[in-house]
């Protein structure tokens, strides 16, 4: 048996109807760009957000830079994040041109870790960008109470947790903003690219309305500005999956409880964090292998096995050969948590168009692998999860 990493064609089929007839109104409407499919889905994304605004946009990296440009941040200005995220988190606070500034991560939720932000700020710091990685909400409450602390705006990278919850919070409900992206793989994503912002601030929703468009809201009136525009095709595919979004995440989370259920013996691997009270909504199915050289074994045995397991990410923003590019970048104590991830992590085969024997198949592979190593298994967490967890994680 072959298990895919991606059901696309899957996901297309089980709603053909709906995208063919959005996408035959967008045809016949005449208007392709910042048309009315465009309004209507911005509006559905705020009201699902219940944000105030949404403002669809080029990919979920414009959409980062945008609010970061938005609010003023730019040359001068530190930026905080982590480095066990996908690339483009960091690119975006290049691109505004201000310093990225990485702090490790917890070690069971993989996202921005709360407790190591305070000993990385300076003067110079305006902003912390927390990823929801994987899925699963950052600790929002406690980032809101430092950000209001020391005065710093809060821009949400949601590309991969679009419909979780932290406990008493929502994704979109502390942040100044969340960005997302629509790209095809994502939890919401269209057939290409695309990505917007949600917020409730009508300077942000006003300023990134106009910088997408070539810094105009009216026309031949310009400032300088961007073309970073969602069109109206794109719109019309993710208003059509939109209305799917709930159960799609529902799914992915009974794919992740019968993973769980299979590999829970398993003793040569650690299995995903997901905190009580959160909703983790399961972009990515992602194990650590609990010896950073069992990584390369046991993917090339699941793709071997015809399972299609993927790494994210494998190697750490600053890890890169060349890191930092000639940009402005500042590593803020030790970054274990973030590299022990990049060094295990496995994303197994997660979508919600999976059937129940491809799951199992890739258990039984996994289990087969750990059946031949399991004496070999430390005691305890694998080095990924193994560091000290903070009040967030614990
Ligand atoms: C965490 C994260 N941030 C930003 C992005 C960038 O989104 P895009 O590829 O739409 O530019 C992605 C995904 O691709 C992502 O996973």
């Amino acid at each position: 048996m072959n298990v895919e990493f991606y059901g696309h064609v899957r996901q297309y089929q089980n709603v053909e109807t709906e995208i063919d007839a959005n996408l035959r109104e967008v045809l016949l409407s005449g208007q392709y760009v910042m048309g009315p499919m465009l309004k209507r889905f911005e509006a559905e994304l705020a009201a699902y957000h219940g944000t105030k605004y949404a403002v669809g946009v080029g990919n979920g990296t414009d959409a980062i830079w945008l609010a970061l440009m938005a609010l003023g941040i730019g040359p001068g200005d530190e930026v905080i994040t982590h480095p066990n995220t996908f690339f483009a988190t960091a690119e975006a606070i290049w691109i505004a041109g201000a310093t990225a500034v990485f702090v490790d991560c917890c070690p069971q939720t993989k996202c921005i870790c709360p407790e190591k932000i305070e000993a990385a700020l300076t003067p110079k710091t305006k902003a912390i960008v927390p990823v929801h990685l994987y899925g699963q909400c950052a600790d929002m409450i406690a980032l809101r109470k430092i950000a209001d602390r020391h005065g710093l705006k809060l821009i949400e990278d949601n590309a991969q947790a679009i419909g979780a919850c932290g406990k008493g919070f929502k994704v979109a409900e502390l942040g100044d903003v969340a960005t997302t992206s629509f790209i095809i793989q994502k939890n919401l994503g269209t057939f290409g690219d695309s990505g917007a912002l949600v917020t409730n601030n009508p300077d942000m929703d006003a300023r990134v309305r106009q910088l997408r468009n070539h810094g105009s809201n009216q026309r031949n009136v310009h400032s300088y500005g961007f073309n970073s525009r969602l069109d109206d095709l794109h719109a019309g595919i993710l208003s059509a999956k939109l209305k799917h979004l709930e159960a799609w995440n529902d799914q992915r989370r009974q794919w992740a409880a019968r993973y769980a259920a299979g590999l829970k013996d398993c003793r040569t691997i650690d299995l995903p964090v997901a905190l009580p009270g959160y909703r983790h909504v399961y972009h990515l199915y992602v194990i650590e292998t609990k010896k950073p050289e069992w990584r390369g074994r046991l993917l090339d045995h699941l793709v071997k096995s015809g399972v299609d397991a993927k790494t994210h990410y494998s190697i750490a923003i600053h890890q890169q050969a060349g890191y930092p590019w000639g940009k402005g970048a500042r590593i803020a104590g030790d970054l274990t948590n973030a590299e022990a991830n990049a060094a295990c992590c496995i994303s197994l085969p997660m979508f919600p168009e999976l059937r129940a024997d491809e799951v199992d198949h890739v258990i039984a592979k996994v289990k087969e692998w750990d059946a031949r190593f399991t004496f070999q298994a430390p005691a305890g967490k694998g080095p990924a999860q193994s560091g000290k967890t903070c009040a967030c994680c614990s």
